[in-house]
């Protein structure tokens, strides 16, 4: 049997602070030393909310320092390489991903030009909840609001040539589930170009837990399609391989859009909080007409380029319950799905929620977004349960997150077999002390301290 990595439940909790501070770099949270070594956007945010209970000036200052490496046109980049140091500690670096011709980069920094979704105004609105010092921090809620608010407009603008409200992502790396098995078919649609490169993950994480080396011909050929684009939007809109309406990014939209609302109400920001709105229903309504699919009791993807359906599979496809997307019937579908014997094995042998159905070819357990569980997809989930009143589902995701971490350790992702546990050399995978695992699994751990936060916090403060 696996020993665990934390006997109580305080320890893990203790460690979920630890790993946070241990990963905290002046003014934002890496996600792990080494594997990730600078600002990732949605890890970010991510991060905020676990900061929340601990120390609410780096809550908001993860939001700052995010808005603070904002495009002209609204865009945020998925990574922020402050300390720059040219590649030497992660591929691909900043010279590779060429951002910086775009006119619209900042000058003072160099990022990368592709984003990731759109987590930031539901997170802003966890630690709003958290933060009983909101009354004198109005300047930066306002700021943080009308920095998101250009990203969403950003995203409607540039990215939805059919004016369907559903942006597209042009890279899978925006779509946060970077080696997914929705991108198999796209990548069959055109010829990659041959890199012969030193990667670093690998470097880091065994390989058989990474994306292939064929994979990531193919993931940078779209940056260096993009980058002799100059990442114009028209151009690549034009000519990219790449195009495709993601329902996790979208139902991360429409979340934040909702949060994005609720907010700027609290701060007499009408005319934001009346487009958020729009946006969020119109947002709702196409995800529902266009990518519900009611047999799989799940949400699908489009190819826009290929005018092509691809089929859902697992968590992603599933996070669209916590913005309230899908109707009552089509929740109690998608929640089937998940308790069917596709996710939660026979005799539930697997733990919630596996990012494809195990019973499918294409399932890895090991390999990165093709099988194994993430914590941000069952917090996200569970969330979403929560919200539909899925009692016992929520409480198993919450179950089984915890006991993946407390028998692991704060790794960035899990195999979902309960009989890899017996196992005594199994472990984690992917990075360790992994900074979103522990933000998350914080906040799972803190819903039953509602009433007990300040407490909590003068706990945190001896740590
Ligand atoms: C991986 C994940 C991505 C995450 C990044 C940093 O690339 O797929 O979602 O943002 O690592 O943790």
């Amino acid at each position: 049997m696996h020993k665990k990595a934390f006997r109580t439940l305080p320890d893990l909790e203790k460690a979920c602070v630890s790993t946070l501070y241990k990963n905290w770099r002046s003014k934002c949270t890496i996600p792990t030393a080494g594997l990730y070594p600078f600002q990732w956007l949605w890890d970010s945010a991510f991060s905020a909310v676990g900061w929340a209970y601990i120390d609410l000036s780096r809550a908001r200052q993860e939001f700052q320092t995010i808005l603070d490496c904002q495009w002209k046109n609204g865009f945020l980049a998925h990574i922020v390489y402050h300390d720059d140091d040219a590649g030497k500690s992660y591929f691909p670096g900043s010279a590779f991903q060429g951002a910086g011709a775009n006119p619209y980069a900042p000058k003072h920094v160099a990022t990368s030009g592709i984003t990731q979704p759109p987590n930031l105004g539901y997170c802003l609105e966890q630690v709003f909840q958290l933060d009983h010092a909101r009354a004198e921090h109005t300047d930066f809620y306002k700021n943080t609001i009308s920095g998101i608010f250009r990203f969403h407009a950003y995203l409607y603008r540039d990215r939805d040539p059919k004016q369907e409200y559903l942006p597209y992502i042009r890279h899978n790396w925006e779509s946060g589930t970077d080696n997914a098995v929705q991108w198999d078919a796209i990548w069959q649609s055109f010829e990659p170009r041959q890199y012969d490169i030193q990667r670093r993950d690998t470097e880091h994480v065994n390989d058989q837990q990474r994306p292939t080396k064929k994979d990531y011909n193919y993931y940078l050929t779209l940056i260096e399609l993009s980058k002799e684009l100059n990442f114009d939007e028209q151009q690549m809109q034009k000519t990219l391989p790449f195009l495709v309406q993601d329902p996790l990014f979208n139902a991360l939209l429409v979340a934040s859009n909702e949060s994005l609302a609720r907010l700027a109400l609290q701060f007499g920001m009408s005319d934001i909080a009346n487009t958020c709105l729009q946006w969020a229903q119109k947002t709702k309504k196409a995800m529902n007409r266009k990518l519900f699919d009611p047999i799989a009791g799940m949400y699908n993807y489009y190819d826009l380029r290929n005018e092509k359906m691809i089929k859902g599979s697992g968590a992603p496809s599933m996070v669209a319950l916590t913005a309230g997307i899908p109707n009552k019937r089509q929740a109690h579908l998608m929640k089937k799905t998940l308790q069917s014997a596709h996710y939660w094995g026979e005799d539930k042998a697997y733990f919630l929620c596996a990012t494809n159905a195990v019973t499918a070819t294409d399932y890895d357990s090991k390999r990165y977004w093709r099988g194994p569980v993430w914590i941000p997809t069952n917090w996200l989930i569970w969330k979403g349960c929560e919200r539909y009143g899925f009692k016992s589902l929520e409480k198993q995701i919450k179950k089984d997150s915890l006991a993946l971490v407390q028998h692991y350790g704060l790794f960035e992702y899990f195999d979902p077999a309960k009989s890899t546990l017996q196992d005594p050399d199994s472990t984690g995978y992917g990075g360790a002390d992994f900074s979103w695992s522990a933000a998350l699994i914080l906040d799972m751990i803190q819903s039953d301290n509602a009433n007990n936060t300040k407490s909590r916090l003068d706990l945190y403060q001896q740590i």
